[in-house]
């Protein structure tokens, strides 16, 4: 009997233990499980976070995004670089502010006429002359000139569709005209103008095409018709229509061979990105 309670008291105790979770190592060695084992120092130290210099260099980064994020807002509400399109129109009562006339002739925003006339004096320096033969238009006259056109082609001939089809390869509806903002110029030369009686995409063969083509962008001009980008501006090529953004972003958008319509969705693109790894 004293034995049968000595085993009996032996095995409570034992039960005891086991559902205590502490004893074992007398039953048997306790097998080493990779979750439950301490981490070695290597694992403390690469648990810690991130070092000084990780922290410093994504405060340096964030910095500059912010820097970057500033300067693209500034550039997107910069008025010199209004996007105006067909899908982007200016309201009936839009006006440039600063309005001057070029050297006698059409108007122009000031900044834009000073830089023009900047560039046309370097083309003379370089043996051309360049006329302007439009700047800013009013919203009324841009509605004359694309309803007019319209009625000119159906007066040909032409069934209604055909007409608005062939007056929008070269002429915006109204509100959707560059040249309502002051910032647009049609700049040609007379020889052309002449022989053809109108603008004429034969300028793009021309010398003076060419000297104008690549230097505007140092006077803050772009080339916004551009040859073979007819789906992406809406309109044919416009050789002479140049429009002013300033000197930095059309710097830019020369080097990188692009559109105004693309250069701006890169921007908006851009924009949002940086402030998506913000948040
Ligand atoms: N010729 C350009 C597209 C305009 O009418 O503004
Ligand atoms: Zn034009």
């Amino acid at each position: 009997m004293r034995i049968l309670k000595m085993i009996l008291v032996g095995f409570l105790c034992i039960s005891v233990l086991i559902h205590s979770g502490c004893a074992l190592d007398f039953l048997e060695a306790e097998q080493p499980n990779p979750e439950n084992s301490e981490p070695s120092s290597e694992e403390i130290t690469q648990q810690e976070g991130p070092t000084a210099e990780e922290i410093a260099q994504a405060e340096k980064e964030a910095e500059l995004r912010k820097e970057r994020i500033d300067a693209i807002e500034a550039m997107l509400a910069d008025p010199f670089m209004v996007l105006v399109n067909r899908d982007h129109k200016l309201s009936s009562d839009f006006e440039p502010s600063d309005r001057v006339s070029f050297r006698g002739g059409y108007p122009l925003n000031k900044t834009c006429a000073e830089q023009l006339g900047k560039l046309v004096d370097a083309g003379k320096e370089a043996g051309y002359h360049y006329v302007l033969y439009s700047g800013y238009r009013t919203y009324s006259s841009q509605h004359n000139k694309y309803y007019n056109k319209i009625a000119y082609y159906e007066g040909k001939g032409y069934s209604n569709a055909e007409a608005v089809r062939l007056t929008d390869l070269y002429y915006a509806p109204p509100g959707a005209s560059e040249h309502q903002t002051g910032l647009a110029a049609d700049v040609c030369i007379p020889s052309i103008v002449n022989k053809y009686g109108e603008l004429h995409d034969s300028y793009a063969e021309t010398d003076e095409f060419k000297w104008f083509s690549t230097h505007a962008h140092e006077y803050g001009f772009i080339l916004r018709y551009r040859l073979g980008d007819e789906q992406i501006t809406g309109y044919a090529y416009e050789p002479w229509h140049f429009r002013y953004v300033g000197v930095a972003a059309a710097t830019e958008i020369y080097q990188l061979d692009i559109t105004y319509e693309e250069y701006i969705e890169g921007l908006q693109k851009e924009l949002a990105d940086l402030k998506a790894k913000d948040n």
